[in-house]
């Protein structure tokens, strides 16, 4: 695990925009496995802006991304479909017939997690999986459970997640209880794992899932037994981390 903290967000985004953006650079032909959220908006951003400046191309990349709301319209503003739009796919060159997202709105939902898994099988192994981390541990949408899932598969989201993405909707009773998420089993075979975690309100939860036991009520924790995970953190984020390094 490498560990990296920064004082400030644009620092913090240009670091994991660098990743991804050396990546495509070196491959071209590179499998991204992509996260929606607060987080990685900073990310997009700059990736935005280094593409605009003519550093590489997406024309080669198939992209991933981790999750999708069971029922939420494609086209409804707070579908991930939409944010990844918005934030990144309408501003790159990469082929909409390459950038996947799984279905949400699919009248067989386990057809559907069947055909996300061959999918990412099709296209060979996640060369980089970024990643944001819930206030509960959840990464994608796997949240704190007895048993993890392996492949993709519909979730019903924790209180403590649908509480986190009220901010985005009218109401609570607005955000969509269940989502299709990528399973733990798919996340951990990616090649590198870039786990991104900014502000105060995630710092125990930091220190739980890099420090704490490897255990299934925070499926972060399983990231430490990943061979090559970097994690990018702001100061806040990485307050409760202990004296020796991670
Ligand atoms: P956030 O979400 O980036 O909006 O904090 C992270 C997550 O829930 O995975």
């Amino acid at each position: 695990m490498n560990t990296l903290i920064f004082d400030t967000d644009d620092k913090l985004g240009e670091a994991a925009a660098n990743i991804l953006s050396g990546l495509v650079q070196t491959k071209p032909r590179a499998v991204l496995g992509l996260a929606t959220g607060g987080t990685p908006v900073g990310i997009y951003n700059q990736v935005v802006s280094d593409f605009k400046r003519g550093m590489f191309s997406f024309r080669e990349v198939t992209t991933f991304n981790l999750d999708e709301y069971v029922g939420l319209p494609v086209d409804h503003p707070e579908s991930y479909h939409s944010y990844m739009r918005h934030h990144l796919f309408d501003h790159i060159d990469l082929p909409a017939a390459q950038a996947y997202l799984p279905d949400g709105n699919a009248s067989d939902i386990a057809a559907e997690c069947r055909r996300y898994d061959e999918l990412i099988d099709r296209a060979g192994q996640i060369d980089l999986q970024l990643l944001g981390l819930g206030h509960n541990g959840h990464i994608g949408f796997n949240e704190p459970a007895h048993a993890l899932i392996r492949g993709t598969h519909v979730v019903e989201l924790a209180e403590e997640t649908l509480q986190a993405n009220a901010r985005y909707f009218q109401s609570l009773d607005e955000v969509p209880k269940q989502a299709l998420t990528m399973g733990v089993g798919t996340i951990l075979k990616a090649k590198m794992i870039v786990l991104v975690v900014k502000g105060a309100d995630k710092a125990a939860i930091v220190q739980s899932a890099l420090q704490g036991p490897i255990t299934t009520d925070c499926p972060a924790s399983l990231l430490q037994t990943h061979p090559h995970l970097i994690v990018l953190l702001d100061r806040a984020a990485a307050e409760k981390l202990g004296g020796t390094s991670p």
